[in-house]
C-alpha cells in the first residue's frame, strides 16, 4: 500500500482527498495534519468524511510516507515541500505554490518570496491528461489551480493545432460555487451575501490563475491569443462551468474542430466531449472527477463549455490521478 501523508486535513480540498484515499484500493491515509483540530477525528469536523485521527504536523513521520499532499493555502506548505522531498516522498502540492516556474512572477503575483525557488524547474505541472510521460517520472507534481483544469483541458487540443485566431482575444467566463474559495470565513463567503445572489470578481486579467494559465498556453503554443478571464461567484456548494469564447478562422469548421477534441480525448476516463445536441451543466460532473465540455461554433468564434468540479478534478482528484501516474498505477485507481 502507497503511505499518503495529507497536510491541511479539514480544509475542503484535504477533507475530500481522505474521502477519495478511504477508497482507493493501492493507497491509505498514513497521517492527516491539523493545526487547531490536532487529536480529533476528521469526521467530528466533516461528518462525511472517514474516522481519521488528525495530527500535528510535528508528530508526523515523514521517512515512512510514500506520498505528501499539501492541501494548505499557498505560502504556508513549501518548508514541508523542501522536508518531505529530502525524507524521500514524493509531494503533491495542491497550492499555487510550484505552479508558476518563475520565482519573480510567483513574488509578484503571491506577494511574497517563494522559499524553494530552485525546486521551481523540477515540479511537473499536474494537468494529467496533457502531461503523463512528465508526471511518470516526477517527484514534485503542482497540481493545477480549479479555474485552470477547467479551461485548459478542453482548449490543449485546439491550442496545439493552431485552431485559433491570435489576433483577437480569448475570453474566459467562469463561474465557481463557493468551496472554492476555501473553508476559512469571509465576510463575502456567508450564506446572506451568497445565497440568492451572482457576482463577477478580479475581472479581467487579475485573477492569480491568470499567470498559470498563460504559462500553460505558451508552452504549448508561443502564439497564442490574450487571454481575458472573468470568474464568478456562483451561489452553489462546489462546481465550475466555464465558457470560453476562442477566436478562429473564417471558413473554420465545427466537424474538423469535432474531430480534433474527439481525438484527442476519446480514449480518456475523465475528459468528455459531448455531442452537439446536449449542453453542459455541473449535474454531469458533481463528485467525480469528470471534464464535461462541448462545442458550438458560431461564425468566427468557437464557444467552448466546460464543466469539472472543483473539489475532484479541480483538486483532490486529479491530486490522486496524479499519484496513481507517478507510482504507476491504475490510472482511475479510487477514481470510479
Ligand atoms: N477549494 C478548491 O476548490 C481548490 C481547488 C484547487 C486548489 N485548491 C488549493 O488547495 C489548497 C487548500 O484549499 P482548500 O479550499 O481546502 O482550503 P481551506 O478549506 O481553507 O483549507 C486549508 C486548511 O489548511 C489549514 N491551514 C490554514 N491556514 C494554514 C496555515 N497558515 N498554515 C498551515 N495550515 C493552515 C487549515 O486547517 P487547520 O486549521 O485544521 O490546520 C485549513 O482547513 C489551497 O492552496 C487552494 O488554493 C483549492
Amino acid at each position: 500500500m502507497i503511505k499518503a501523508g495529507i497536510y491541511g486535513a479539514t480544509g475542503y480540498a484535504g477533507a475530500e482527498l481522505i474521502r477519495i484515499l478511504s477508497g482507493h484500493s493501492e493507497a491509505e491515509v498514513y497521517f492527516a495534519t491539523s493545526r487547531t483540530h490536532a487529536g480529533k477525528n476528521l469526521n467530528s469536523i466533516h461528518p462525511d468524511a472517514p474516522n481519521i485521527l488528525l495530527q500535528d504536523a510535528e508528530e508526523v513521520d515523514l521517512e515512512q510516507t510514500d506520498v505528501v499532499f499539501l492541501c494548505l493555502p499557498s505560502a504556508s506548505g513549501m518548508p514541508i515541500v523542501v522536508d518531505a522531498l529530502e525524507a524521500g516522498a514524493k509531494v503533491i502540492d495542491l497550492s499555487a505554490d510550484f505552479r508558476l516556474n518563475d520565482a519573480n512572477k510567483y513574488k509578484d503575483w503571491y506577494g511574497t518570496t517563494h522559499l524553494a525557488p530552485d525546486l521551481l524547474s523540477e515540479a511537473v505541472y499536474g494537468l494529467s491528461e496533457t502531461n503523463r510521460s512528465d508526471l511518470e517520472d516526477a517527484r514534485l507534481v503542482a497540481n493545477p489551480g480549479c479555474y485552470p483544469t477547467s479551461f485548459l483541458l478542453p482548449i490543449w487540443p485546439l491550442i496545439s493545432n493552431n485552431i485559433f485566431d491570435n489576433s483577437r482575444p480569448i475570453i474566459v467566463d467562469s463561474k465557481s460555487g463557493v468551496s472554492g474559495a476555501g473553508r476559512s470565513p469571509k465576510q463575502h463567503l456567508h450564506f446572506v451575501e451568497v445565497s440568492g445572489n451572482f457576482q463577477p470578481y478580479k475581472i479581467g486579467r487579475v485573477h492569480r490563475h491568470v499567470p498559470e494559465m498563460e504559462q500553460q498556453l505558451l508552452s504549448w503554443n508561443s502564439r497564442f491569443p490574450e487571454l481575458i478571464f472573468t470568474p464568478h461567484l456562483l451561489p452553489v456548494p462546489r462546481g465550475i462551468l466555464s465558457t470560453i469564447y476562442l477566436p478562429v478562422e473564417p471558413n473554420t469548421k465545427e466537424d474538423d474542430i469535432r474531430a480534433i477534441c474527439s481525438k484527442t480525448y476519446t480514449n480518456e476516463p475523465f475528459v468528455k466531449l459531448l455531442p452537439s445536441s446536449q449542453n453542459v451543466s455541473l449535474a454531469h460532473v458533481l463528485h467525480s472527477n469528470l471534464c464535461v465540455f462541448g462545442l458550438n461554433l458560431t461564425g468566427d468564434t468557437l464557444i467552448i463549455t466546460s464543466a469539472i468540479d472543483n473539489l475532484v478534478k479541480g483538486a483532490a482528484g486529479q491530486a490522486v490521478q496524479n499519484m496513481n501516474i507517478v507510482f504507476g498505477i491504475t490510472e482511475t485507481c479510487g477514481l470510479k
